[in-house]
């Protein structure tokens, strides 16, 4: 058996001197493959006494072990090395300045800007951020709102609806129907908000058929239209970044509050130019009202112990009146001229770590 112990001997050494798995696999093949020089040695142990066989065959097992062993312990060292090298290889200069011609390249759309605003702003005032789903069954985004089948509310909000054979599909026509799912978690306090896509069938100066919207929804035992007036003043002051806007609250009608109302801040329109927080001109921007019962009862919350208020807005219009878009439809145009105007540079996006 000198030479079954020289071979032992070589294979462990080819395994040793190895750089690459490639290299490995070779002498795994060498010795265990189909002809390796083991595998021949086990084919022919039939030619062996039954006492030779038996000792061979303990002998060729335990160096099966060792070898295996070492050839596993020997590609974990190849893959640190080859780890390491390219760690190396791929090192880059931090310090290295940028370059000037690419610093403000490329720009975060108004509408994302806008959103990281909102999100920072109603987080920091104590609402979760929430979301919802763009195709929303006609249940939640009517039904469950308190806006019945022939409502003519349904009417107005000119409905994309979706092909479907089992249940009816709608492309969401408001944020609205967010409420509804959170009521329905039935954690109390519930405090949120949703911003996201809304869709409705309509295209001119002041629509367009996808549009954003931002949802709001604060629910506990003691809720008045005075928190809600509170909440929004607080809202719009920091959104505008302006102490001195004034809000006025018109009565109005939603189907899934009473009492409505929608909201105005004041502003001057000079010259087509209009200064938020100043002169006595009035602009809408948002509607609200308390939660209606109706709302409360479908998604299975106690309407007497529980009360809530809402509040929903449309994005592009509170980004056009803070930064000065004239056309709502720019904002779907993909026009890179108007983008590097009105878009945003990286250093100037929101801070969210908070979230
Ligand atoms: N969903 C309404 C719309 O799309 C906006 C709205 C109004 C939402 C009043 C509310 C609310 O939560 O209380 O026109």
């Amino acid at each position: 058996m000198k030479n079954y112990d020289q071979l032992i001997d070589s294979a462990l050494a080819e395994l040793e001197s190895c750089e690459t798995p490639e290299l490995l696999d070779k002498v795994r093949v060498k010795y265990f493959g189909k002809n390796g020089e083991v595998t021949n040695i086990l084919k022919s142990l039939s030619k062996f006494s039954q006492a030779e066989k038996k000792d061979m065959g303990k002998k060729v097992n335990l160096f099966k072990q060792t070898f295996f062993d070492n050839l596993e312990k020997k590609k974990k060292v190849i893959e640190q090395i080859q780890i390491k090298e390219k760690l190396q290889k791929e090192q880059i200069d931090i310090s290295l300045p940028t370059r000037e011609e690419k610093k403000f390249d490329s720009k975060i759309h108004p509408i994302t800007h806008t959103v990281n605003e909102i999100i920072s702003i109603l987080g920091n005032m104590g609402l979760n951020y929430e979301e919802g789903p763009d195709i929303e069954n006609d249940f939640y985004n009517f039904t469950a709102l308190n806006i019945p089948e022939n409502h003519p509310a349904r009417e107005m909000h000119d409905t994309f609806y979706v092909k479907n054979n089992s249940e009816k599909l709608v492309l969401r026509t408001h944020t609205s129907p967010v409420q509804i799912r959170n009521l329905k978690k039935k954690k109390f306090p519930l405090r949120i908000f949703a911003p996201g896509r809304t869709y409705r069938c309509d295209s001119d100066i002041t629509h367009t058929p996808m549009f954003h919207q931002v949802e709001g929804l604060v629910v506990d035992h003691s809720v008045t239209f005075a928190n809600l007036k509170w909440f929004l003043e607080k809202f719009c002051k920091t959104f505008f970044d302006n102490e001195e806007l004034k809000l006025r609250f018109r009565p109005s009608y939603f189907p899934f509050t009473e009492p409505s109302a929608e909201v105005d801040i004041n502003c001057s329109i000079t010259a087509g130019k209009i200064t938020l927080g100043e002169g006595d001109k009035w602009m809408e921007i948002l509607g609200c009202g308390m939660v209606h019962p109706n709302v409360l009862k479908m998604s299975g919350v106690d309407d007497q112990k529980l009360k809530g208020f809402a509040f929903g807005m449309g994005i592009e219009r509170l980004s056009m009146l803070k930064y000065g878009m004239p056309d709502l439809r720019d904002f779907y145009d993909s026009n890179i001229k108007w983008l590097s105007h009105y878009g945003f540079s990286f250093l100037e996006t929101t801070d969210l770590s908070w979230r």
